[in-house]
Formats: structure tokens, sequence, C-alpha cells
């Protein structure tokens, strides 16, 4: 008899297996330590495709991205929900969708998610501009004189309550909701536990975040959430969709409405922070783009005075080009997401004419666009901040080439193919918001003594790192 187990033996033609010498765990806390270091050391090693096995299970690796339209046309055998479906219920406290139990359940709700573009996404910028504006006067502009602030704490606070009005709207008669800064305080202890979730350490070892969890799907649950106004129509659509059903129990309706807050705001804050982050510690740069949003406003017949509201439409936001490119500069330094699919039966995964390796069912196969993110033959100086690096002459610069070649595939902070972000339009846009009234509002310089915000590399793999620590900045009203 042979033996034909993922454990001891490698079939023909698989890739390289990487095991480390720890049973279980193999190399999972190398690549949590430092994954860039890990993976591009395995490169060097190995070449661009190889399997490490992390925490028992087999993650097959691809790091060239012009490999990566071969991965999604492979559609059929790698599947992106398989993997989804497992991880976010666990994750988020839902019974898992079953077709035969909740039929149609799962096409409706990606469904919803054409109410976050196109056309929708209008109405939703429009809402974000007014509740970001709320935020900012009532908290941070009836102040002269400097301020001083955390950058992270300002960002999670501003865009938390900006984006629980815009997208789950407020209680009849009340401009803003009460009780936010507990629900962010519960927010941030789940998201820090998050890392561990969605790599299936079960909720029980991780001490209180099952009583947490439940405190934050309680906010969404359907009495509470029918008291609400002013609700975006992504939002109303999903509870419609989630009341057709009578097998959902309310506690999943709570917690699929509450894996949507975490959605739309897990990966927002940190990239906020570091597009703000950037801006500040780069005086020239914040310059020419808070000359750029004045310049699109005054296009428009509006002069900026800070004793006014301002209104940035959605058209106007698209003109911001270098505003725009700093933030997709920020998201190319700091995003590190990887991009899964589960294998769904074995098959050969073929990557062009002539190479192609032998995947085994039940295997993951994972795209980390960090290290393209990151490429100095892709782009120069790949550690350093150009706010410009995606704008010229005024337009969107698209061109960047590896080997001679143009590549499809350079900057990838939403995911790929199937799994795309689908918030990733309005991200952008209330990023930009968010940057304008900043720029806009105040003077704002970096406190003294601190030393470079460094990357946490704790959540290398879930999505945008946030900074290691809170980086002190102070801030005060420009005379305008
Ligand atoms: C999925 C990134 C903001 C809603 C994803 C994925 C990535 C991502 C990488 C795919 C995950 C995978 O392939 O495993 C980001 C980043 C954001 C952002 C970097 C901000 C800078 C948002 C916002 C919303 C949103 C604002 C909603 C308002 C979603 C949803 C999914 C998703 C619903 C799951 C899609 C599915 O199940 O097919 N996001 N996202 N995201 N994102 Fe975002």
């Amino acid at each position: 008899l042979q033996c034909d187990c993922a454990v001891c033996c490698r079939r023909e033609n698989e890739p390289p297996l990487i095991k480390g010498w720890i049973p279980f765990l193999g190399k999972a806390l190398e690549f949590r330590k430092d994954s860039l270091k890990f993976l591009l050391e395995q490169k060097r090693k190995h070449g661009d495709i190889f399997t490490v096995r992390m925490a028992g299970k087999d993650v097959t690796f691809v790091m060239d991205s012009s490999l990566y339209p071969y991965i999604i046309k492979h559609g059929r055998q790698l599947d992106f929900h398989k993997f989804s479906d497992k991880v976010s219920p666990a994750t988020f406290g839902y019974q898992p969708v079953h077709s035969k139990l909740h039929p149609g359940l799962k096409e409706q709700i990606h469904r919803s998610f054409k109410l976050l573009q196109g056309d929708n996404l209008t109405p939703l910028t429009e809402s974000m501009m007014g509740n970001l504006m709320l935020v900012f006067r009532h908290d941070h502009l009836g102040h002269s004189g400097w301020r001083s602030g955390c950058m992270y704490q300002f960002c999670l606070s501003v865009m938390f309550e900006a984006t629980l009005l815009t997208l789950f709207g407020r209680p009849a008669a009340a401009r803003r909701r009460t009780g936010t800064n507990a629900l962010m305080d519960d927010f941030v202890k789940f998201d820090n536990k998050f890392p561990h979730l969605i790599t299936e350490v079960p909720i029980w070892l991780l001490g209180g975040t099952r009583a947490v969890r439940q405190k934050l799907i309680n906010y969404f649950l359907p009495d509470r959430m029918s008291h609400l106004t002013n609700m975006s129509e992504f939002i109303r659509m999903r509870m419609e969709v989630f009341d057709n059903y009578e097998n959902l129990r309310d506690v999943d309706k709570g917690a699929y409405h509450f894996a949507m807050l975490w959605a739309a705001l897990g990966n927002t804050v940190p990239a906020t922070f570091w597009a703000m982050y950037y801006l500040v510690s780069h005086p020239e740069a914040l310059q020419v783009v808070r000359q750029e949003i004045q310049e699109v406003l005054s296009l428009s017949g509006v002069e900026f005075s800070s004793d006014t509201n301002v209104k940035l439409h959605r058209e106007q936001l698209d003109k911001l080009r270098c505003l725009e490119s700093a933030i997709k500069e920020s998201l190319r330094l700091s995003s590190a997401s990887l991009n899964v699919r589960m294998a769904l039966e074995d098959f050969s995964l073929r990557l062009g004419e002539s190479r192609s390796f032998a995947i085994r069912k039940g295997d993951a196969i994972a795209m980390y666009p960090r290290t393209t993110h990151l490429d100095p033959e892709i782009y120069e100086e790949p550690k350093k901040f150009r706010f410009d690096r995606y704008v010229h002459n005024g337009a969107e610069k698209t061109d960047f080439y590896k080997d001679d070649q143009k590549l499809k595939y350079y900057l990838i902070p939403f995911g790929s193919g199937v799994s795309m972000c689908p918030g990733r339009h309005f991200a952008i846009n209330e990023i930009k918001q968010f940057l304008s009234l900043l720029l806009l509002y105040f003077d704002l310089q970096l406190e003294d003594g601190q030393s470079r915000a460094e990357f946490d590399p704790s959540r290398s793999g879930v999505g945008i790192l946030p900074p290691s620590a809170d980086v002190r900045f102070r801030y005060r009203l420009r005379v305008v």
C-alpha cells in the first residue's frame, strides 16, 4: 500500500512543501512575525509557487501577480465562498447559510452589494458627507488654538460614528446616536481578537470575546433596528431580505448587520489613518493636495470659509486626482490582505502555456499582494511614500511594468475577481471626504520627539495593517 497523505508524501508535480518543525503550527508563527520577509525568503529558495503548512493547513502561495489572472480563471475549481462561508459564521456568530434551508439568501445578499456602487453610490456619498461634517462640527470645530490628539483614535472616532450614521441611520428625532462610544469600545475589543477568529481559534479560548460579540450583535437586533430612520438603502434592503426568511433567528439578523459594520470599518479606519499620517508627515504633499481641494471647490463657485459647512459632491470627489493618488499610495504601503481560494477538487493549476502544478482538494491557494506592492522592480523606492505615484499629467496612472510586461494587477488592496470588495468605491470616497475636511479646516503637525510610525505585523493576512502605536499630532482651525 502506498501512502498518499499530505503529511508525509508529495505527489508528482506538487509545489514544494515547507513544513516547519512544530507539528501542528508549522510555519504559522514565522508568517505572523514578519510575513513579507518570510515569504520573500521562501520565494528565494523555492521559486514563485510553494506550499506552506500553517496551523494544520496547506496553503499554496502564488507570489507573482502576473500569474493572478490564471488563478482567477480557475473559478470552477478554486472557490472563494467556500472559505468565507466557513470562516465568517464562526467569526461573527450567525448560522451558516444552507441553500436548502435558506433558498436564494446567499444570492440576495450578494445582490445587495450593488447598492454600494454605480448610481447608488451618490446618495451614500452625500449622506456620508453630511455625517462627517456633523461629527467634525460638534467634536472638533468649536475650538481656537492648538489642540493635541492621538491620530488613530481621531480617525477611529470620526469614521466610526459617521459610518454608523450613514449605513444604519439614527433614532427618530436624534441627530447623533447615544451609546456610540460604548459600541465603538466593544468593536475595538472584538477587532483585536479578529485575527484569531478568522484563523479558526475557538471563541471560548479568547477570554470575554464571546460576550463582547453578543453585545455587538444586540445593537443590531430587529426590534432596535426598527426604531432607526435615515438608514441607507443598502441596509434597508438587507433587513427586508432577512425578514423574508422565517428560519433566520433574530440573533442571525443582528450578526449579519454587525458583520457588515465590521466590513465597513475594519479596513477603512487603518486606511484613513495611514493616508492622514503620510500627508501630515509630508507637508509638501499635503500642500499640493490641499490646493487641489480648494481649486475643485472654487471651480464650482464655492470659496471655503471655516464658518460654513463643506459639501463635496461625487463628481467633485472624482476630480481630486492627487488626493486619490495619495490614498492609493498609502493603501499600497499598508495593505497586507491574503486573498484565499479553496480547491474544490484535485486538479492541475495551469499557469500559462508551459507550467502547471498539482493541487489537492481542500488546500488553499493564496495571493498575497503585499509582495507585489513592495516589489522594487514594479515600484521604484517601494518603501517610500510618493503621493503622486498614481497620477500622470492630471490623469490616473495605470501603466506599471515588471519584466517589460504591463501589469493588470499592480495595486490590489481590495482583493480580486469574485471576492473583490464591493465597498471599494465608497471607501475611497469617504477617505477623500474625511481628508478634505481635515485639510480644509485645520493646520496639522506631528508632535515632536516621536519615532516614525511602524506597521503592526500581527495582523498580516487580515487587511490594512494598523500602526504598532498611536501617533500624537496637533491641530488648530485655519484662519481663512
Ligand atoms: C470584502 C478590502 C472597505 C464591504 C473585502 C475584501 C478585501 C476588502 C480585500 C476581500 C476579502 C477576500 O478576498 O477575502 C477593503 C478595504 C477597505 C474596504 C482595504 C477600505 C480601505 C469596505 C467598505 C465596505 C466593505 C467601506 C462597505 C461599506 C465589504 C464586503 C466584503 C468585502 C461586504 C465581502 C464581499 C463578499 O463576501 O463577496 N474588502 N474593504 N469594504 N468588503 Fe471591503
